[in-house]
């Protein structure tokens, strides 16, 4: 039972006086991207995988399976934390017709990518971008909210199956791809009157258990995934750059989940993890996380919740991290900065 309080209390923070953003450090949040940031969206479309069963949502309060893809809260609930909001901004399809929400919105849909042929049945990108911008966004400062975007990693799940040991000159057009494709994405954003954004990057996604089954090298890291995150990754980094000198007044973040998770991969302790290989929901088989799949007890111990997505105690860590943190976590400036800028 003891192991319930700090959750609980975790529980009260987020829900407690929805009415009111005293402590509010930005106007509104809206979030876009894919599993690692959807906090329900989902739930709302069909012929899509979802996550409203338990063991998700096992950390949540009251265990209750939220549409997010892991057991507990994910990252955007760390950084709306952060940001004073009392809780996240709730899902685009949850929400009653065009009433303006004072906390924002999310967009992201699981399995989404940067383009649009990846997760064609989600809520893709453009579409994501589509829904802002008839958003009701009334009493909203605009240029002072915070954009969080966090996707790429399904673009590479979808490509490296096809091209298992791919040559530089595919790796470069599927990189220009995508790199263009973002492009136009925050350009439209931006034409749309956003000005401060915070980018997470792709994390070290052949890492994770579903890519180390694809590896050759039983249970290692398969490199071909991570060098492909790794060149949109620095590309992504230029394109900000680039971008943010053509744009006026545009500001941006840019949060490593990289960096973030690869740290805490090579240094396990630090984090007090003691498995960073296999997924605490379906284990070291090749097992999905199903509601009748078998889970870990000690979840914070634990780096990988299910064969593709992190743990609560995951994203806390590398929010931490991202969030007032410095290179190599965050670059040109931090999220911290960002909000107050
Ligand atoms: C936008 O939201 C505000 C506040 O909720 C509401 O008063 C207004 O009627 C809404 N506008 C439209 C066009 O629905
Ligand atoms: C919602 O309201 C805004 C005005 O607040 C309007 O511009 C927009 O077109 C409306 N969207 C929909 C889907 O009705
Ligand atoms: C976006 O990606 C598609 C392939 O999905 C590609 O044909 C297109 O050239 C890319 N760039 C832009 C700006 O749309
Ligand atoms: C695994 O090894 C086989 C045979 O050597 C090779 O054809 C295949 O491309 C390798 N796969 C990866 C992911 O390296
Ligand atoms: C950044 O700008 C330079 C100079 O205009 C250009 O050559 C390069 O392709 C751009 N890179 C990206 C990723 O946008």
């Amino acid at each position: 039972m003891a192991l319930d309080v700090p959750v609980l209390l975790l529980a009260l923070f987020f829900s407690l006086s929805v009415s009111g953003n005293a402590q509010s450090k930005v106007p509104a949040i809206y979030v876009f991207g894919d599993s690692s940031a959807d906090v329900g969206n989902n739930n709302y479309l069909p012929d899509i995988a979802k996550a409203n069963c338990l063991p998700y949502g096992i950390d949540f309060p009251h265990s209750r399976p939220t549409g997010r893809y892991t057991n507990g809260y994910n990252g955007i609930d760390f950084f709306a934390r952060q940001m004073g909001l009392r809780m996240s901004p709730p899902p685009y399809l949850s929400l009653p017709k065009n009433t303006s929400n004072r906390v924002g919105v999310n967009y992201a849909s699981g399995g989404s990518g940067i383009l649009d042929s990846t997760g064609p049945n989600t809520i893709t990108m453009t579409k994501q971008i589509k829904y802002f911008a008839t958003t009701n966004k009334s009493n909203i400062v605009l240029s002072k909210s915070i954009f969080l975007i966090s996707t790429g990693a399904n673009d590479i799940i979808a490509f490296v199956p096809n091209n298992m040991t791919p040559i530089n000159t595919q790796i470069e057009r599927f990189c220009n791809t995508l790199i263009s494709n973002y492009t136009k994405h925050i350009e439209a954003l931006y034409n749309l009157g956003a000005r401060k954004f915070g980018i997470i990057d792709i994390g070290p996604v052949g890492c994770c258990p579903f890519a180390r089954r694809l590896s050759n090298h039983s249970g290692a890291c398969f490199n071909v995934m991570n060098d492909l995150a790794v060149g949109v990754n620095d590309a992504v980094k230029t394109m900000l750059s680039n971008l943010s000198s053509t744009l006026k007044g545009m500001k941006y973040s840019l949060g490593s989940y990289y960096a973030a998770v690869s740290n805490m991969i090579a240094n396990p302790e630090a984090a007090g993890f003691k498995d960073v290989q296999s997924a605490c929901c379906g284990g070291k088989s090749s097992a999905d996380c199903t509601p009748t799949a078998t889970y870990c007890e000690n979840r914070n111990e634990y780096l990988f919740w299910d064969a593709i997505h992190a743990t609560q105690r995951t994203y806390e860590e590398a929010v931490l991290d991202i969030y007032s943190g410095s290179p190599p976590f965050v670059t040109p400036i931090n999220f911290k900065q960002l909000v107050k800028e």
